[in-house]
């Protein structure tokens, strides 16, 4: 999505806005821009088509000066992204850069056009800065045509104004997309998230929805939706938090998917005492798992997957009947809910709005709610009654990895928790399955060591057009998860489907050009798996098996490939199997030479629906 910076500086902020810029580049863009107040008052603006690269080609070549500016990357949804629809949008009076989609723009720029406002690009953003110019004509300063346009708009969005004539001001507002302010020394920010403001400051303060707030050089003054002066908390932002470099790795996903032994230690030690052997979840939960009827469990993407593997592991443990649907499905469907359900939201950003719209559902529904969220200081977060939070760190690249296997290792603790309470699992089972988690950062190190193999495997599937990935039980989200992690980054069409459904239609798809890459740990069901690869081998399919030793030794399949992983308990099956389908799909796309990080047409976090 859209990313947003303002500063109101000391000194030139061009170069300040790209760095800050480059700094939210993993949310996804087509095109950027800045704007600065050049000798304070005369608005100047740069833009360009693509990447940040070319922006700041053109900065080189016509460089900008002002103290005061913002600075956008457009990620677009109304209108091409070229650099006439490119942030910021001006007139003579203002200019804006928005995050989101502002719903009613084709009202409101009927309306202002009317009135003779003249529009320069086809957005729906652009409706902003036109309502404001036109107030402001009419007499009204800055924050008063900016609480007044507020009051018109309809949608989700963040949004960042500057004024030519005023060296000192730029207004922020936001609803449904989150902006955060930061206090320098003599110095203000604005923000999509804090790891833009990262170099400049780690004091910030996330607005609340509907909270506009004027900064300057010297204060924030934040405005609730009724426009009175608030006060918000100003919190000191982790280190931790900032962690966005690269390392070594030539890519932010190969660093995230080589974090995953330290990120899943880190969130299991969260919710195990692993000396004890037991859960022992982080936060008193306003619920009793022991008194549910039903959990719903909703989210979006590589979200939703996690969750669909935690279905498996919430009716096995807890016996407690589970529904699970994408956002984008439930909020709409708006399904009737038992008294004493639980819904249960997954989301790395904790942004997502159809998951954040089905989570305002459920609230209003008088579920009890519960978020997985990676990012503490989301929305989904701060609206749901219990958090969990997933200690993965900022995750950069836009296909999840890390992020996948935190929220797993949350979600097994949180089944087994329930299984506890629900009185389905004895203490020894509790021990056995607190044990195995225990376990899992060492053997996802293990499966890390076979990355050459995948690598070498890669080269292959770079050759196919489509790929075809299988799974029973637990494994069937993994070989959802794998195809969508293969085709978000390489392109290359890829299906994940239970193996049991592959006589029910894709079967006809089998011939010896795509590849059919099979997730079985040779678990009880086990044999099922190898009749359907017996079926694809039969139809001249070529089979990549990822199982362990005994699966290998007993699939009696010729394969493309074995991948031969490390022997596990079932539990953690999911997390360990999720490792060769991220790889694959890593190694497949650097043979493309796709761009891993930012995958064309996809945003990190995916603020409007
Ligand atoms: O931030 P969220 O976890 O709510 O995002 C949900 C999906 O957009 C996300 O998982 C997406 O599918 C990933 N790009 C997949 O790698």
């Amino acid at each position: 999505m859209c990313g947003i910076i303002g500063i109101v500086g000391l000194e030139p902020v061009a170069g300040h806005l790209v760095d800050a810029l480059k700094r939210l580049e993993y949310r996804g863009y087509d095109s950027a821009g800045v704007a600065t107040l050049e000798s304070g008052s005369h608005l100047a603006r740069r833009r360009a088509e693509g990447k940040l690269r070319n922006l700041e080609a053109r900065l080189a070549k016509e460089p900008l000066a002002g103290l005061i500016g913002i600075g956008h990357t457009r990620w677009a949804t109304h209108g091409a992204p070229t650099e006439a629809n490119a942030h910021p949008h001006a007139t003579s009076r203002v200019a804006v850069v928005h995050n989101g989609i502002i719903e009613n723009f084709r009202e409101l720029r009927a309306e202002l056009e009317a009135k003779g406002q003249v529009f320069a690009t086809e957005t729906d953003s652009e409706a902003v800065p036109q309502m404001v110019d036109w107030y402001m004509g009419q007499g009204d300063a800055p924050a008063t045509a900016v609480a007044k346009t507020l009051k018109r708009l309809t949608g989700a969005f963040a949004l960042a104004f500057l004024f030519p004539g005023h060296d000192d001001l730029i207004i922020g507002a936001r609803r449904g997309s989150p902006l955060a302010v930061g206090w320098g020394e003599g110095e203000m920010f604005l923000g999509s998230d804090a790891i833009a403001l990262a170099p400049f400051t780690d004091r910030v303060a996330y607005l609340e929805e509907g909270d506009w707030v004027e900064i300057t050089r010297a204060s924030a003054t934040i405005h609730d939706e009724t426009d009175a002066v608030v006060e918000r908390p100003i919190a000191i932002v982790s280190a931790a938090a900032f962690q966005v470099d690269r390392g070594n790795y030539r890519h932010f996903m190969a660093k995230e998917i080589h974090e995953q032994p330290e990120v899943i230690g880190h969130t299991l030690a969260h919710f195990l005492d692993l000396a004890g052997s037991t859960v022992r979840l982080p936060n008193p939960t306003a619920f009793d798992w022991a008194k549910l009827d039903r959990l719903s469990i909703v989210a979006c993407g590589t979200a939703y997957y996690a969750g669909l593997v935690a279905k498996y592991w919430f009716e096995q443990f807890a016996r407690l009947p589970v529904e699970i649907d994408v956002a984008s499905e439930f909020r709409y469907r708006e399904p009737p809910l038992p008294k004493n359900g639980l819904a249960l939201f997954v989301s790395q950003s904790g942004e997502t709005a159809d998951t954040l719209a089905s989570l305002r559902y459920c609230k209003a529904e008088g579920q009890h709610t519960a978020s997985v969220v990676n990012v503490k200081t989301s929305t989904i977060a701060r609206e749901s009654e219990a958090i969990f939070p997933t200690l993965a760190g900022p995750e950069i690249g836009v296909a999840s990895t890390k992020a996948f296997t935190c929220q797993l290792s949350v979600l097994a603790s949180l089944a087994i928790a329930a299984g506890r309470a629900r009185g389905v699992l004895t203490r020894d089972d509790e021990i056995r399955l607190v044990r195995a988690l225990g376990d899992l950062p060492g053997l996802i190190a293990r499966v890390l060591r076979l990355e050459p193999k995948i690598e070498k495997l890669a080269r292959e599937i770079a050759k196919a057009t489509d790929v075809l990935y299988l799974g029973r039980g637990s494994a069937y989200p993994i070989a959802l998860e794998g195809a969508l992690k293969l085709k978000e980054i390489s392109y290359i069409h890829a299906e994940g489907y239970a193996a049991g459904e592959l006589k029910h239609g894709p079967i006809a798809l089998i011939d010896e050009a795509m590849p059919v890459v099979v997730i079985a740990p040779h678990d009880k069901l086990f044999e099922k798996t190898v009749s359907n690869m017996q079926e694809v081998a039969a139809r001249g399919g070529r089979i990549v098996l990822v199982t362990d030793e005994r699966g290998a030794a007993a699939a009696g399949v010729e394969t493309l490939e074995t991948i031969v992983m490390p022997d596990a308990p079932d539990l953690v099956a999911p997390m360990i199997y999720a490792l060769p389908v991220q790889m694959l799909a890593y190694h497949t796309a650097v043979f493309m030479g796709t761009d891993v990080d930012q995958p064309r047409n996809l945003a990190k976090s995916v603020t409007v629906e």
